[in-house]
């Protein structure tokens, strides 16, 4: 027997995936490798097809291979990726997010949500001469600066090896709307409080709006900055994502995922007098790679054809069908699953393991879910109920 992708990546890769996220766990159901995507679909190297919710886990909101976005990365190929000077591209870039983005004032560029993340948290701590940080939800790796943090969407981790304590004391983690925590730590240590940083619960994302009300007080009263982590919310939930979703304007964001269909581009915004901080040299952030062209020529198109055809509500009723779609069937079966949140990305809520036979099961029946379901704007109606069959499908064999 040859040996497996899967067996091939682990012996010269830790943990066999560059995205811990990504690697198979669901064998041999679930596919080892993708190996080609377009539209809605994928295929693994078995060429077996799934019907695909996973969306590179976030990123691809128009389809795989979009054909717009492609000939934008190929017609600037031709000209070159990177110079040694700015190309125009990349203020455009900025121009067409910061009239798209509410409270995005200036807008800079860099490749991945945990940098951008890192970047944010070191202005806010220079803005503000305070050094502590609160974190609610997942931020990416760079969130193993905080003990008792998400290390993983689905991980709390007390101590974090390789985090020297002394950092980690300065970092914050708290749970989704534990404002009785929050009234705590700012009581404490509210006058050294630089920055709160929320990622969006998923499930709890249609009740949001009094939460983000509640931390913008928190935040004024105290003299602190507030951030959100729009890397899944972003150019998702809404056009302009929690901000515009729950009416609250931070200070500061870190955009992602969603911002140029797959492309590697993360984007820090905010207010221009809190970012005045690296005008005036007071902070560094700086990469050899942010304003990289092919990525922003995916941006740009990306995210004119989000607003021009208004993918997010598409997202939206493309998602209900789905969610509606899904809980019935789980209802009508009598399995203890449900898929909680807004539409554009909920999350499956139920025991662990049977959340696993759910996914290993729907693998089975050609339907690729992630813990998040994440929809598409080439999924079309036919795909979505061609999908709900397969699900049904997979519920059967597990109810
Ligand atoms: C909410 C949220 N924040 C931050 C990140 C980190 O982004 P990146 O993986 O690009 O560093 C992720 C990635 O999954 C995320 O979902």
């Amino acid at each position: 027997m040859t040996e497996s992708w899967r067996e091939r990546a682990l012996a010269v890769m830790p943990v066999g995936s560059s995205t811990n996220s990504k690697a198979p766990s669901l064998l041999p159901e679930e596919p080892e490798v993708i190996v080609r995507g377009r539209g809605c679909r994928v295929w693994d190297d078995r060429g077996r097809e799934f019907i695909d919710f996973r969306c590179a886990l976030g990123p691809i909101t128009l389809g795989y291979a979009d054909p717009r976005v492609d000939d934008a990365i190929r017609r600037q190929l031709d000209d070159g990726i990177l110079f040694g000077h700015p190309h125009p591209l990349e203020t455009t870039t900025a121009e067409l997010f910061c009239s798209m983005v509410p409270g995005a004032e200036a807008a800079r560029f860099l490749k991945t949500g945990g940098e951008a993340l890192a970047a944010v948290i070191r202005i806010a701590r220079a803005h503000t001469g305070r050094d502590r940080v609160v974190q609610i939800g997942y931020n990416g790796w760079l969130n193993s600066l905080a003990a008792g943090a998400r290390v993983l969407p689905g991980a709390v981790s007390d101590s974090i090896p390789g985090v020297p304590a002394a950092l980690a004391a300065l970092h914050h983690a708290v749970d989704w709307d534990d404002r009785e925590t929050l009234d705590g730590l700012f009581a404490e240590h509210g006058s050294e409080i630089a920055l709160i940083l929320v990622a969006a619960d998923y499930p709890s994302i249609p009740a949001s709006a009094g939460f983000y009300a509640y931390l913008r007080e928190l935040a004024d009263r105290h003299g602190a900055l507030l951030a959100y982590d729009e890397m899944v919310t972003g150019f998702r939930v809404a056009l302009g994502g929690m901000a515009e979703f729950t009416g609250v304007l931070p200070d500061l964001a870190v955009h992602g995922k969603g911002v140029a269909n797959g492309m590697p581009l993360s984007v820090y915004s905010g207010r221009r007098d809190v970012l005045g901080v690296l005008d005036r040299g007071e902070v560094v952030v700086t990469s050899t790679y942010g304003g990289e062209t092919l990525s922003l020529a995916a941006a740009s198109a990306t995210m004119t054809i989000l607003r021009d055809e208004d993918v997010p509500a598409r997202l939206r009723s493309s998602g209900e069908r789905m969610q509606a779609g899904l809980n019935a069937l789980f209802e009508d079966a009598g399995v203890a699953l449900r898929l909680e949140g807004h539409p554009t990305c909920p999350q499956f809520v139920g025991d662990g393991a049977l959340i696993d036979a759910f996914l290993r099961a729907s693998f089975a029946h050609g339907v690729s879910f992630y813990r998040v379901v994440y929809v598409n704007a080439a999924h079309t109606a036919d795909d979505l109920d061609e999908a709900l069959r397969r699900a049904a499908a997979a519920v059967e064999d597990i109810a």
